[in-house]
């Protein structure tokens, strides 16, 4: 059944997916659509609470996130790992020290993404269990304003790695080396439970579950702490 659907049109699959899966899930998408050309998709990118709504309104075939909420009976599979690091520019103090006490980002002018993110949900439970108080100095609602911030020298913040391959920063920022960081999230590929996937829905699940280790980029990003992004290889 799943071959007849190669080259054919059968439909749309509708995806919604968290900001920082933006940076690998329409590479993915890009293959899958090499195999089955005749698709239509529609990929909601929005924060964590956002993409909960949706869940809740039943607006979407499949959603990827971080942390699936547990008020939902959801069908969920891990399928990647998601670090969030602590991004600074180069020339930060801290850059290029080892294994930096946690307690040292006290008083750090920081970048803290909106309410409603799941980045900042991750990021406050981990300060708040090592009681470490950052000066949040701005808060932004874009992973990417959040680079710009930093490359600009407004702060330092906490990000997935897998927003760090914008070209353009390679260079600019790099990753300090904290302990308990990074902090180890996973990515979910999730669905509600009682829903009848579509065909199309059930074939781009199993291609992203098989597939999503090749993604480039991401199986050779390994974590580098305190290398300059610059000069990673990769
Ligand atoms: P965010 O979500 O884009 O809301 O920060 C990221 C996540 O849930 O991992």
């Amino acid at each position: 059944q799943i071959a007849a659907l190669k080259g054919t049109k059968q439909g749309r699959l509708r995806l919604g997916v968290v900001s920082t899966a933006k940076y690998f899930v329409p590479r993915v998408l890009g293959h899958f659509c090499q195999q089955y050309p005749g698709i239509d998709i529609a990929l909601q990118v929005t924060n964590h609470a956002t993409l909960i709504q949706r869940m809740h309104d039943n607006q979407d075939d499949l959603y990827i996130l971080s942390q699936p909420p547990e008020d939902l009976a959801l069908s969920t599979q891990p399928f990647l790992d998601n670090p969030l690091v602590v991004v600074a520019r180069q020339d930060h103090p801290l850059a290029g020290e080892k294994n930096i006490p946690i307690k040292s980002l006290a008083g750090e002018p920081f970048i803290m993404r909106e309410q409603g993110s799941g980045t900042r949900l991750s990021v406050q439970k981990l300060f708040e269990r090592y009681k470490v108080a950052v000066k949040v100095r701005l808060e932004l609602g874009s992973n990417e304003a959040i680079k710009q911030a930093i490359a600009g020298g407004l702060g330092i913040s906490v990000l997935s790695q897998h927003t760090l391959i914008a070209e353009q920063l390679m260079g600019e920022l790099t990753i300090l080396d904290v302990q308990h960081f990074p902090i180890h999230l996973r990515w979910y590929v999730t669905h509600l439970e009682g829903k009848q996937l579509s065909i199309i829905a059930e074939t781009f699940l199993q291609f992203l579950l098989e597939n999503s280790n090749h993604v480039p980029l991401l199986g050779t990003l390994a974590l580098q702490s305190g290398t300059l992004l610059g000069n990673h290889q990769g």
